[in-house]
């Protein structure tokens, strides 16, 4: 067929299609808008051959048809006249640079065969590596229902426990499961990865000491990516790290009088399982604490380390059900002795009760969170991993305490079956007088180096660990059957030159494989919840029970400021549980994992595009990881250039409590500066404390547009205050959401930023974590990127790594992946325009009910806002809580509550909510300033109101007229608008009493007696 004959009739198609288009297209009223919502006409496409799966139609709400109502409404005729208003010009860049031929979109379908044929990249070989990563078996039950259900991934940080008691349970339950494994008084609810866990350690071991001990042991037989992470860590606090044979440690006196503690690995990543019951005492007879790295599966069959006295006990609890997934997520765990309480990092899950005295979940001593320490906190942990110690907590819910004992003694059994087959070949198993699931083995009577071993496991797809020239490591896990076994056999036999493996005249094991004295004897997880529930069909209805209790974005939208709680698209996650991308270990070899690399390489090459810098580190796991690897980095290079002293940080009053605090650990000395009444930043007064500690000045850090929402104008001219003093400027990039296709942090002046892909590119919260925070940074600054000690990351003059795992949470950077890829260049940029038109709409519906508290001088917020709530507190002893309570009963999330102004609210829509949902809101919000109304008026009393009353659970609706003792009907309680007969979300417990449970702190489970007494 001709050329022109085929074009002829697409031509005809496009003709019809844009006619189609243009009919739809035409101006309608607001009620129309909203009961035409959803319709498939709604969003047609530019033309009738084009995919009608694309993204970005659904990811965005607001159709044509509400971004031309919403713009009417703010007086604008076209997107660009509004944008021209809302964002400064000189940092805008051109809309080519970001676009679909930058960037070009994937439909649906499109996205998931290229994810099919990367994953296919991805050799499907069993690992055997060990070193903390394991091939976890996820209960189908656990990963249908939590790990890919909403209702579990899409919630937000426990902030507001009345509508979050299902997942603070759960929580619970992980803890619980922590302190009864490791024997410890408390354990908190998870922290980013093993590897940082023990950097909190070493500098928790450091504060302990008064900050007077410098010294911080490590037993060279810790997993080397933990040693590489505690290298950068100590820097900043000027900790002296001493990597050796801890049985040498205590024998040196100097180093005996400056210990502030100890890491030792129990059992080790050569698989040895030592007593150090001994060791726990000299160590403390010399006035240093014990930190014991550790593994929960062999904790169910070796004595715990609180049981021989250990201070901090610390983890990867990902072998409990969460896949291996190149490298994470994986919720870590923490606890420590009863005296170190008040001084451990990361979120904390307490019992306290509520204003009806029924027990509640909720975040207890949040006091010694970075929000409210600043300067002088030493940890930055905001975002941690809840939905992953909550897969691990349920993972042990469902085996129960007899079932992990099971599960870890076939594990054991199987790896003295290896042992006896190995040494009948001859083999030397250098461990052989101890160890639980990781043998070590000399291969040298066969082989003439590890490479012979290595390739003859490689043949039958096996990977072991690399260890030295002689030697190989073999760890056992929970997926390992027998003909896994036999494979594993196989591979020695082939090594050996002998005939083919079997299991005849192999002694039966009888014995543990490790010292008698270590053979636990205590019971743990005794309490009800690690009981009951071992049938699927218990299992399902205790995770659909805990769901139910909790709002997630399946239920309302979370208008978080500073949190971008958008869309996270079923789509973007399918690929993610994939046995392609989810069996894979951090440490496989390069050329096995092609697929992982190139979709990392082109996530790091599209995030450079966003931000305009010139490379990227994906390492950090959280936006404050980010903030620390980007600061580490800041300081190599002032280093490399003989600038080291240069240490000091400046950072606005406004910024994230985490600023301040990764300034710290990364050694740097802050300075604040002031803000003006407006919002903006006060130059002045930046360039008179830049100038002053020109000297010495390292880095300036700002967040941009400014957590006070609005686009400031001088924010270029700010950032060249800096580098005219010789400082570098960090550019936090947690509102990123405000600029992709708009600006960029580099026009913006910037040299370095953090992204929080899972605000802007969609990573789902998880009800606290995971998350990922990888930096960008200009072409100077990429020689210092993170290394890793296993895996070739970073720049020719790297900092040491910042994760346990090479690319961090390797997994989950699917998801912004097919998110970028997915929506292109141009949708990319159009989430941008609609985020900050939804959040002026809304702007423009409070205003006359809330004090808007800043805006640019055209009247415009980015995209979010900030309202004052300062007069309700004058005229009626409101406060912000009541009105975040309040909008409970409504069914909502409250927004960003006091932060980053004690009397505010910071409200965020996200481009994925529709008009109907932010009117909804608006609506609620609106309701409730009327209700306010009538207590500064006094026709409710200023103490026993709507709003102080606030959160109205459905145990009270139901309390006898006697009891509901109320100036109001329970009608207007529950149901205050007319859409809640439909569509109500009961909170279930009322307002949590925070201080009750702070001073009574119980951090763990009821016991068996407890809940019978319930
Ligand atoms: C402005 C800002 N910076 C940094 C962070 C820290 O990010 P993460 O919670 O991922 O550590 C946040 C988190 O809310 C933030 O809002």
């Amino acid at each position: 067929m001709n050329k022109a004959a085929t074009i002829r009739p697409l031509m005809a198609l496009r003709i019809a299609s844009s006619r189609l288009r243009q009919s739809a297209a035409r101006s309608i009223a607001h009620s129309t808008l909203l009961t035409r919502r959803g319709l498939a006409t709604a969003k047609s496409p530019i033309n009738l051959i084009d995919s009608l799966d694309t993204f970005t139609d659904r990811h965005v709400g607001p159709d044509d048809n509400e971004t031309g109502f919403m713009l009417s409404k703010l007086g604008f005729d076209s997107m660009e006249s509004f944008l021209a208003a809302t964002v400064p010009p000189q940092i805008r860049i051109a809309d080519s640079m970001i676009s679909n031929a930058s960037i070009p979109a994937l439909s649906e379908t499109e996205l998931h065969l290229r994810a099919k044929e990367l994953g296919q990249k991805n050799a499907q070989f069993k690992s055997y590596i060990g070193m903390g990563y394991h091939n976890a078996v996820v209960p189908p039950v656990i990963l249908r229902n939590v790990m890919e259900n909403p209702a579990w991934y899409t919630p937000y940080t426990p902030y507001q426990p009345e509508i979050a008691q299902g997942r603070l349970e759960s929580l619970v339950n992980f803890q619980t499961m922590i302190m009864s494994l490791t024997s410890m008084d408390i354990a908190n609810a998870s922290l980013l990865d093993e590897a940082t866990a023990a950097a909190e350690a070493m500098v928790m071991a450091y504060v302990q000491s008064n900050q007077k001990k410098k010294t911080f042991f490590v037993d060279k037989a810790v997993l080397p990516q933990t040693i590489s992470v505690l290298k950068t860590r100590a820097k900043g606090f000027g900790i002296q790290l001493v990597i050796g044979n801890a049985a040498d440690v205590l024998k040196h006196d100097a180093l005996r009088a400056d210990l502030a503690g100890v890491l030792v690995q129990y059992p080790d990543v050569n698989g040895f399982v030592t007593d150090y019951s001994d060791f726990t005492k000299q160590v403390h007879d010399a006035g240093a604490l014990v930190v014991v790295a550790t593994d929960l599966l062999a904790l169910t069959l070796l004595q715990p380390p609180g049981e021989w006295g250990a201070d901090i006990v610390l983890g990867n609890s990902a072998r409990f059900g969460v896949p291996a997934g190149y490298g994470g997520p994986h919720g870590a765990f923490f606890a420590v002795t009863e005296k170190l309480k008040r001084k451990m990092p990361g979120r904390l899950i307490g019992r306290s009760k509520d204003v009806t005295g029924n027990p509640a979940y909720r975040l207890a001593l949040q006091t010694r969170e970075q929000h409210i320490r600043r300067e002088k906190a030493t940890s930055n942990i905001c975002t941690s991993q809840a939905l992953l110690a909550n897969m691990a907590a349920m993972y042990a819910v469902y085996h129960g305490p007899a079932g992990l004992e099971r599960i870890a003694k076939k594990v054991h059994f199987l790896t003295q079956i290896l042992k006896f087959s190995v040494e009948r070949l001859g083999f030397r198993v250098v461990n052989a007088s101890s160890y639980f699931d990781t043998l070590t083995i000399d291969v040298s009577k066969h082989c003439a180096n590890a490479e012979v071993m290595h390739a003859a496991a490689a043949l039958l797809g096996i990977n072991l660990r690399r260890v030295d020239h002689n030697t190989v490591g073999v760890t056992l896990d929970e997926s390992v059957g027998q003909a896994d076994l036999l494979s594993l056999m196989r591979a020695f036999h082939i090594a050996a030159s002998h005939p083919e493996p079997d299991f005849t005249g192999l002694p039966a094991p009888k014995e543990p494989a490790f010292p008698q004295q270590l053979v636990r004897e205590s019971n743990f997880l005794q309490h009800s919840v690690f009981n009951k529930h071992h049938s699927e069909t218990e299992m399902l209805r205790y995770i659909f029970h805990l769901a139910s209790k909790d709002l997630g974005l399946v239920h309302a939208m979370i208008p978080l400021g500073s949190c971008t709680m958008k869309l996270n698209s079923t789509s973007s996650m399918i690929p993610l549980t994939w046995p392609e991308f989810g069996g894979i270990h951090p440490f496989a070899p390069t050329e096995q994992v092609e697929g992982y690399r190139h979709i990392i390489k082109e996530l790091e090459d599209d995030l450079c595009k966003i931000t305009g810098f010139h490379a990227c580190s994906v390492q950090p796991n959280s936006g404050a990881a980010g903030e620390y690897a980007g600061l580490n980095v800041i300081r190599a290079y002032h280093d490399a250039r003989g600038e080291g002293h240069r240490d000091v940080c400046l950072i606005p009053l406004s910024a994230h409590g985490t600023n301040p605090a990764s300034a710290v650990m990364a050694g740097l000395k802050v300075v604040p500066v002031k803000t003006h009444a407006d919002g903006n930043l006060d130059l002045e007064d930046l360039k008179a404390k830049a100038e002053k500690h020109k000297g010495n000045l390292a880095v300036f850090m700002i967040t941009y547009p400014s957590t006070f929402g609005v686009f400031e104008d001088g924010v270029t001219d700010a950032c060249k205050i800096i580098h005219d003093c010789g400082g570098q400027v960090y550019l936090d990039g947690a509102n990123l959401n405000a600029q992709v296709g708009l600006t960029n942090p580099a026009v913006c002046g910037g040299d370095v930023c953090h992204l929080n892909l899972h605000k802007t590119f969609a990573i789902p919260h998880g009800g606290g974590g995971p998350g990922v925070g990888p930096i960008c940074v200009a072409k100077h600054l990429a020689p210092f990127l993170p290394s890793h000690p296993l895996v070739k990351t970073g720049g020719s003059d790297a900092i040491e790594a910042v994760s346990a795992a090479p690319f961090g949470s390797a997994s989950i950077l699917l998801i912004s992946w097919a998110y970028i890829k997915m929506l292109g260049g141009n949708g990319l940029s159009e989430s941008t325009n609609v985020a900050l038109l939804n959040a002026n709409y809304m702007a423009h519906r409070l205003a006359g009910h809330y004090s808007l508290r800043f805006k640019n001088k055209n009247g415009r917020v980015a995209h979010e806002l900030l309202i004052d709530l300062a007069e309700f507190d004058k005229a009626a002893g409101l406060k912000v809580t009541d009105f975040a309570k309040r909008l409970q009963d409504f069914g909502f999330h409250p927004p960003t509550c006091s932060w980053p102004i004690s009397t505010c609210m910071l409200i965020e829509p996200t481009e994925s909510e529709t008009l109907e949902e932010i009117d909804r809101f608006c609506d609620a919000m609106i309701q409730i300033r009327k209700e306010a109304e009538d207590i500064i008026t006094g026709k409710q009393p200023k103490d026993n109101n709507l709003l102080k009353n606030a959160p109205h659970p459905l145990s009270l609706m139901i309390a006898s007229d006697k009891e509901w003792n109320r100036p109001y009907t329970r009608e207007e309680a529950a149901y205050p608008m007319p859409w809640l007969r439909e569509k109500k979300f009961w909170p279930t417990v009322s307002r949590i009493d925070d201080a009750y449970g702070d001073l009574n702190l119980i951090c763990d489970c009821p016991s068996v007696e407890e809940t019978a007494s319930l």
